[in-house]
């Protein structure tokens, strides 16, 4: 049922725990299932330097946040921002249709991060953060 990078990323994940010091912390619920992940960034330049993540979840999400995690680190902002579910998705070689709405979690994790980043630096997030608008899980339609 699960691809082989979904077993390790779950059985071995990457970036767990927190980041003392994160400049971008995120936290999002997921509709579908009541699970909660929780993302923390540290930014630099507008560069993503280090990322890590707790999530209590099952292993769909605990492999989307390993693999979402890998995928921004030494990201800029901007191209955090884009990072699909899809992409992470694809990145793991793939989820059954029925885990799919596990990886929106993460997709929002992080955006939910830079959101933070950006109210934390006076910005207002609403405009550039937005709304992924491809899926029906979040609470923005
Ligand atoms: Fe909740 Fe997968 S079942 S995130």
């Amino acid at each position: 049922m699960y691809s082989e990078k979904v077993m390790d990323h779950f059985t071995n994940p990457r970036n767990v725990g927190e980041l003392p010091d994160a400049n971008a912390v995120g936290r999002v619920g997921n509709p579908v299932c009541g699970d909660i992940m929780q993302i923390y960034l540290k930014i630099e330049n507008d560069v993503v330097v280090d990322a890590k993540f707790k999530t209590f979840g099952c292993g769909a999400a605990i492999a989307t946040s390993s693999m979402a995690t890998e995928l921004v680190k030494g990201k800029t902002v901007e191209e955090a921002l884009k990072l699909s579910n899809k992409a992470v998705t694809e990145a793991l070689d793939g989820l059954p249709p029925v885990k799919m709405h596990c990886s929106v979690l993460a997709e929002e994790g992080i955006k939910s991060a830079i959101a933070d980043y950006y109210k934390r630096q006076g910005i207002d997030p609403e405009p550039i953060v937005g709304c992924i608008g491809d899926c029906d899980h979040c609470c923005h339609h």
